[in-house]
């Protein structure tokens, strides 16, 4: 079969076309084409679910297609397994990271390639692959540490690593740069034009329509699983983008900040904590107000976070919850008495992948959602189906695993989580990874709500957009010290950045 007389002229071209994916009837994906070209950028946007990772997921021989047909450089490509797209030169970024963390940085790069081997020559060999990609990347991970260790932008950039040593000719990048910082995202930018410009294909996913347009030469937009427009990316605006992913216009991203009164009660009052990566950090939490937690990747924003919620061992300080001194050091004591935690990883921390929606979703359940009443049952699933609703979750079903949801849901889960229970004070770290354009305003008017009701919430984002979007007030965050508390007028781009980076005042 002459597969170019279907396609076109081919070159070095890969081509989909007409590639369609159900799960269990449910369509992810319906005749969807896709060209690639060497030395392209292509962007893929959609809102979640629309079917981006799916597409990605199919290039990479991750999975197979129901139908449609892929051919490289002009010849029929029949991917079986990963394993076949890496031989072909195509590998991929996934947007749930797949680093081994019992393995070190290196190992974990060579993982599966000749250069891993135990043997003396090897190591050396390997010590010195991993320079070159270090130097290549811009990165300084030493290669010896253990993954496990590593913060998530860190395994991020292991990846990146991993995928640089496979001289790729095709990569896929599923949301690259969700969980890294302003900084480290200038990094991965320059390091996607460089593979551009040495003649590799790119696959971009991403939810940052800024990026999209500064990086990509094309921009596909899916929604529902289809295809709704290729185009070259001059053509694009932000705004058209948003109206082909969502099939209408969009609002303004952020909702009207509403101030709390000034009298209102403090709800979270943190007094010179301490922990490992802390350092003599106080904060105070109004009813009613949203406080942004600003700084770097690696400032010590989810150390902050986590040790006040109890999450991780504290050296020194005190935690006062509405008045009481929270004493009792444990995550359930913490949900307990009032102190609701939406974590930075949903994998690690947060969703148990092979449970439902619905067992998910319940997790925290409220004290009168008892478990075993039937009635009880009742009550939860309609809380349950409320909350999911709200959140904006699109699955075929409440009993359908975690697992099968695609990522942007899975963190609206985690929200409808943490809305299951009223707590005083919310602390949420990075809440909108992941999430499409408009789902990511539901969750911003959700925490408006919230906090109208008087509840205390602390956002920890690397998003400066979204703290300037929301955040009444801004502490921000350097080497585990406060450099600054923001509030008013002085809430700015320019003054984050300059505390960001400044050193702490001395005392
Ligand atoms: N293993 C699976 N089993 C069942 N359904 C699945 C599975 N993987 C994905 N889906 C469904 O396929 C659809 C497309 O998912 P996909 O992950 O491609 O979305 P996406 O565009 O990458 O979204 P996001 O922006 O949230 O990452 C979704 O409705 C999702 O629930
Ligand atoms: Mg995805």
């Amino acid at each position: 079969m002459n597969i170019d007389a279907h396609v076109g002229t081919a070159g070095g071209d890969f081509i989909a076309t007409g590639v369609s994916k159900h799960y269990g009837g449910v369509p992810a994906l319906t005749n969807v084409s896709i060209r690639l070209e060497p030395g392209k950028v292509h962007a893929l946007i959609g809102e979640n679910g629309a079917g981006k990772s799916t597409l990605g997921k199919i290039i990479a021989g991750v999975i197979a297609p129901d139908s449609g047909i892929l051919t490289f450089r002009g010849e029929l490509l029949v991917l079986r397994t990963p394993r076949d797209a890496i031989a072909a030169g195509i590998v991929t970024i996934a947007q749930e990271l797949t680093v081994v963390p019992s393995l070190t940085v290196a190992e974990n790069i060579f993982l599966g390639s000749e250069t891993a081997t135990a043997s003396v020559v090897h190591r050396a060999a390997m010590r010195q692959r991993y320079d070159e990609l270090a130097a290549l990347a811009g990165f300084d991970l030493h290669p010896d540490t253990v993954v496990g260790a590593l913060s998530t932008a860190e395994k991020q950039k292991v990846e990146v690593m991993r995928a640089l040593s496979r001289k790729a000719s095709i990569i896929i990048m599923d949301e690259p740069s969700a969980s890294l910082s302003t900084s480290e995202v200038g990094v991965l930018h320059s390091i996607i034009r460089h593979l551009a410009a040495s003649g590799v294909a790119i696959v971009l996913i991403s939810h940052f329509l800024n990026e999209v347009l500064d990086l990509a030469d094309t921009v596909t937009t899916l929604r529902d699983g289809s295809l709704i427009a290729t185009a070259p990316a001059q053509e694009c605006t932000e705004r058209g983008l948003i109206e082909g992913m969502l099939g209408r216009s969009h609002t303004a991203a952020y909702p009207e900040k509403v101030l709390a009164p000034t009298d209102a009660p403090v709800v979270l009052d943190v007094q010179h904590l301490s922990a490992p990566g802390v350092q003599d950090c106080s904060l105070q939490v109004r009813a009613g107000e949203i406080v942004g937690i600003a700084g770097l990747v690696g400032s010590g924003r989810s150390e902050f976070v986590r040790a006040i919620f109890r999450d991780a061992p504290l050296s020194a300080g005190r935690v006062v919850l509405d008045g009481t001194e929270l004493k009792k050091r444990s995550p359930s004591v913490s949900i307990r008495e009032g102190v609701a935690f939406i974590p930075e990883s949903r994998k690690e921390m947060g969703l148990l992948m092979g449970r439902s929606i619905r067992e998910n979703t319940a997790l925290s359940r409220l004290p009168w959602l008892s478990r075993w009443s039937w009635i009880s049952r009742k009550r939860e699933l309609a809380a349950v189906t409320e909350q999911v609703a709200k959140v904006g979750v699109k699955a075929a079903s409440l009993t359908q695993s975690a697992r099968m949801l695609s990522g942007g849901n899975q963190q609206k889960i985690l929200f409808a989580r943490t809305l299951m229970c009223t707590p005083k004070v919310l602390i949420c770290d990075e809440p909108t990874r992941g999430v499409d354009v408009g789902s990511k305003r539901a969750i911003y008017d959700l925490l408006v709500a919230k906090a109208q009701e008087g509840m205390g919430i602390v956002v920890v984002s690397s998003e400066l957009e979204e703290i300037l979007g929301l955040a009444h007030r801004v502490v921000v965050m350097r080497h585990g010290q406060i450099t600054a508390s923001l509030d008013g007028d002085n809430v700015n781009e320019q003054a984050i950045l300059v505390a960001a980076f400044a050193d702490a005042p001395s005392a």
